[in-house]
């Protein structure tokens, strides 16, 4: 959802800028640009399209400079083009401003400027922000932006650079992520982490609300009054090899692979964290966990697990359905708040709304420090490390392992279970990190399998009960990096109307655990088969009931029934990855999407 950086030191910026942008390039990949000082100029070059677009316009050009500001676009205001691409200027050409967010204003702004005599090139809201600045600029750069940010309305991050003042740049925040990368005579500016993983691990992460003046041996963070504001450094747990590829063709096929530590580093992190909850948990009546794409999947496999182990009634509402509806929430409501980035707009401001009245809200994050983490009234943190595949994978399965490992603590709080009950648990889910490293050497079934598969146009995913959220899992897994049409259901409702879609030409992956419904399921299996269906089943292995039924069986090792979501949702994230690479897309970066969307 765009990403920004910034530099400011003693080596060149324009490499720098260029290496921190490709780690971003997971926010957009629509254009990108940079904006430096070289010498006493501000020199911006933008490309449409990918980073590499822009590294090859600038290959020869030797800049010197020592500061600049960068950007990678996910266009919000006006088409993917070179002249909406960031950095934007002032008609002068003295101010930069690379922004991630939306001025919900700008039209308002765009004409008191015009009215003024600004001329504007972009159809950008982003724009309006660097007239501002060069209309309040009265020979302070600190000055002109404390008058901007003040005149601007909505979620925003920026940052601005001008030859006039040399020595700084100044990052904003406002809603939409920015974190300050702490060097020796040198200082970063991002929307997250990855991009300033080689440089340093210290970071600071500033609060909506918050301005920070970057020099090369300081930084001053102040709020929107001026007053100077006192910030922790944060020390990132994450290294750099976590944020590279290691070998695997894509980040998404890394992130598959590394689901077992993901879930084993999530279950270590929650038993090492201080569990005292900021609220009176014998209170809660009521849950609603509120999340968008796959983290709302793994809130609805939560509420199973919640439902039955503490008997809270748990709904669970898309993020951007529940800001706008009238949903009954008071004191004694917890809001269990999922985002593996801790930036989505729709969760965030849902939490806050809930907040509002007066509901607790826990955040479940995988990024430290970020937006949710920071509004939430408690955090419990995925330990999944930096996913940058825009497809999650690894966060999803940690998602799982900690609303799993929450509703044990709900259940041992309000006396449901004891102690030795609650270990007993958590050893179960740990046994389960072993049965998903082996339903990871599926590997190679499924990439036969996705050669088999790729030329259907469309595809039903059917489970049932626990999963039923697997099902749209694997469906939105295979609609996003492949751009095939594909549809999740419980296998139940399916006799209600889709049924009428099912023909040889529609592939119908269900997930067939032997669990409480399994019975159920199979009938479900039978009705697709009587209607010609090709049917690829998902099952424990050794399952001779399914391996006689369908096309493809895939035997996922045996769990216990809480635990099926875990193996099964393997091959399908396999599946949609190797079809998706073998129709020669790119699965790290699928079109129209972005890896954090900080826009409602
Ligand atoms: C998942 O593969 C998606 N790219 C997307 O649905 C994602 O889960 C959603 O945007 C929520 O993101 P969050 O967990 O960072 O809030």
């Amino acid at each position: 959802m765009c990403g920004i950086v910034g530099y400011i030191g003693n080596d060149y910026a324009v490499p720098i800028l260029l290496s921190a942008l490709e780690r971003l390039e997971y926010r957009g990949y629509d254009s990108a640009g940079i904006a430096i000082i070289e010498g006493d100029k501000l020199v911006v070059e933008k490309k449409v399209g990918k980073i590499r677009e822009l590294i090859r316009a600038l290959w020869g050009k030797q800049y010197k400079s020592n500061i600049g500001i960068g950007h990678t676009r996910w266009a919000t205001h006006g088409a993917p083009s070179e002249v909406n691409a960031h950095p934007h200027t002032d008609e002068r050409g003295l101010f930069a401003v690379v922004h991630n967010g939306i001025v919900e204003n700008y039209l308002e702004l765009r004409k008191e400027l015009e009215e003024k005599g600004h001329h504007f090139r972009s159809e950008t809201d982003t724009e309006v922000i660097a007239h501002l600045i060069a209309e309040y600029y009265n020979g302070n750069l600190f000055d002109a932006v404390l008058k901007t940010v003040n005149r601007l309305k909505g979620a925003f991050a920026f940052a601005v650079i001008t030859p006039l003042e040399k020595d700084k740049i100044i990052g904003v925040k406002k809603g939409s992520p920015l974190v300050v990368g702490l060097g020796k005579g040198e200082n970063f500016l991002a929307s997250d982490i990855p991009a300033i993983l080689p440089y340093t691990r210290n970071t600071i992460s500033l609060d909506d609300g918050e301005i920070a003046v970057l020099k090369r041996d300081s930084v001053e963070v102040y709020n929107f009054e001026g007053v100077p504001v006192s910030k922790e450094v944060f020390v990132v747990p994450w290294d750099i090899l976590s944020a590279e590829k290691g070998g695997f063709k894509h980040f998404m096929l890394k992130e598959i692979f590394e689901q077992p530590k993901a879930i084993a580093d999530t279950i270590g992190g929650f038993l090492s964290q201080d569990l005292t909850l900021p609220f009176e948990i014998n209170r809660i009546n009521r849950v609603i966990t509120i999340a968008c794409g796959t983290s709302y999947h793994a809130g609805l496999i939560g509420k199973y697990w919640l439902e039955k182990y503490t008997g809270i009634p748990n709904e669970v509402i898309y993020a951007s359905e529940f800001r706008y509806a009238d949903i009954p929430v008071d004191e004694n409501t917890l809001i269990l708040a999922i985002s593996q980035s801790g930036e989505t707009a729709d969760t965030r401001f849902a939490a806050l709304s809930a907040k509002e009245k007066g509901a607790s809200v826990i955040g479940i994050v995988n990024v430290v420090g970020s937006s949710l983490d920071r509004e939430a009234d408690f955090t419990l943190y995925t330990h999944a490390g930096p996913e940058i595949g825009v497809a999650a994978t690894k966060t999803f399965t940690a998602q799982l392992a900690i609303l799993y490992l929450f509703v044990q603590l709900m259940a041992r709080r309000r006396g449901l279970i004891d102690r030795d009950g609650f270990y007993r648990a958590v050893e179960k889910l740990n046994e389960v990190t072993r049965k998903v490293e082996k339903a990871l050497e599926l590997n190679g079934e499924l990439e036969n399998l996705a050669s088999r598969y790729k030329k259907f146009k469309n595809f039903l995913y059917l489970g049932r009960w626990l999963n039923y959220p697997i099902a749209l899992e694997g469906a939105l897994k295979l609609k996003e990096i492949s751009y095939i049409h594909a549809e999740g259901y419980p296998a139940g409702e399916m006799k209600h109307g889709p049924i009428a879609l099912i023909d040889e030409n529609m592939p119908v992956v269900i997930l067939a655990p032997r669990d409480r419904v399994y019975e159920k399921i199979i009938a479900n299996i039978e009705e697709v088969l009587s209607r010609k269906g090709r049917i690829i089943t998902v099952g424990f292995e050794g399952d001779t009931v399914l391996k006689n039924k369908g096309e493809v069986f895939i035997g996922v090792p045996e769990v216990g029934e809480d635990f099926t979501p875990f193996v099964n949702v393997i091959p399908l994230q396999l599946l949609a990855y190797h079809i998706a690479d073998q129709l020669g897309l790119d699965v790290d970066q699928p079109r129209n999407l972005a890896k954090t969307v900080t826009v409602e």
